[in-house]
């Protein structure tokens, strides 16, 4: 067995950051292993359930072709298949899945019900998204960083937009943690939580990182090396579209904001974690510019379309780091201490 082994993945708080280095590089070679075509059957014979209580492109796309490559049988139960937070509660169907599961992601809206079910099925469980963290992002997105720049320790990512959300909480922390600088440019209605804040402090104070929380864009993006966005309105947020616009608006990512940055094209790159908002080809997009006018939101189409963009190599990140963690904490394999 390894260190990893019967752990669930619920906050990136769950490990140390050599842990999540170790995860970040186990992706990489699988990533690699992927490429070259040799198999990777660390998960022969497991049984893993996809619960989502949120829609989802890629983390379901991710764990459902992850589990499948390592060998495991995915299982799809969304809000309207099964009793959960309806008719049944977080122990019961915990208890149930357990028995039945090797292994459970879940995607929802409140963390304690991705806790809950940890406490209660006995098995590895996932953080696929909640309203407060975006732990398995975290690990394609530091990936992400990782094949473009090599070393990430020391270099900035600066997060433009909701600075309350789950990818600006986790963010914070999982950059604190991993010695990479984080800047949260956003206005000051949508400033982080203190206590994420002082979450982060402690591990900068260990890594030597620094964190930035500002409402001045220039001061936010000069320097840096990622300029990384998010969607104005997080999912389950939808009352909120008149006001985020509203504060948001001036927070949009042009290439305005990326020559800001000062770098030279090889020291700066444009994240996004998807899905985005930068153009109207789709019925939402439409509905957009119908009541408010914009055809783009978070992120201009130039900038998303550029040489900069790294936002699709960062979703097929995500099949390969959500192997990486499934692997390391069902599979059987050694993995020492790290
Ligand atoms: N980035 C991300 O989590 O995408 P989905 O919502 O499509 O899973
Ligand atoms: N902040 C976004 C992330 C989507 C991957 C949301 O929660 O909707």
């Amino acid at each position: 067995t390894s260190v990893f082994q019967g752990r669930s993945l619920l906050a990136e708080k769950d490990y140390t950051p050599a842990e999540l280095e170790y995860l970040i590089d186990f992706g990489l070679h699988l990533k690699a292993l992927k490429k070259k075509g040799i198999p990777h059957h660390y998960l022969e014979g497991k049984n893993i359930a996809l619960l989502f209580e949120k829609n989802s492109t890629r983390t379901r796309s991710a764990f459902t072709t992850a589990a499948i490559d390592l060998g495991a049988h995915p299982e799809f139960l969304g809000s309207n298949d099964i009793q959960l937070g309806s008719k049944e509660s977080v122990e019961d169907t915990g208890r149930v899945l357990g028995s039945m599961f090797d292994g459970i992601e879940f995607r929802g809206f409140s963390q304690k019900t991705v806790e809950g079910l940890a406490k209660f099925s006995g098995v590895p469980v996932w953080n696929g998204l909640t309203d407060e963290w975006h732990p398995t992002q975290m690990l394609a997105d530091f990936m992400t960083m990782k094949e473009t720049f090599g070393d990430i320790k020391g270099k900035t990512l600066t997060f433009v937009g909701d600075g309350r959300n789950n990818m600006a909480n986790s963010f914070l922390v999982t950059g604190s943690m991993l010695g990479v600088n984080i800047h949260i440019v956003a206005p000051k209605e949508l400033f982080p939580d203190q206590s994420v804040i002082d979450t982060a402090q402690g591990y900068a104070d260990k890594s030597g990182s620094k964190f930035m929380i500002t409402d001045n864009i220039d001061e936010g993006v000069k320097g840096t090396n990622v300029i990384y966005t998010d969607v104005w309105v997080s999912m389950g947020e939808e009352s909120q579209w008149d006001e985020r616009i509203k504060l948001l608006k001036p927070y949009q990512v042009n290439m305005d904001m990326i020559k800001k940055t000062g770098q030279p094209d090889d020291q700066i790159i444009f994240m996004h974690c998807l899905p985005a908002f930068h153009d109207t080809n789709t019925k939402y997009g439409q509905d957009i510019k119908a009541k408010y006018g914009l055809n783009e939101m978070e992120v201009t189409d130039e900038v998303f379309r550029s040489k900069y963009a790294r936002q699709f190599e960062e979703a097929e990140n995500r099949m390969h780091s959500i192997k990486a963690i499934m692997a390391a904490t069902l599979g059987n394999l050694f993995i020492p201490k790290v």
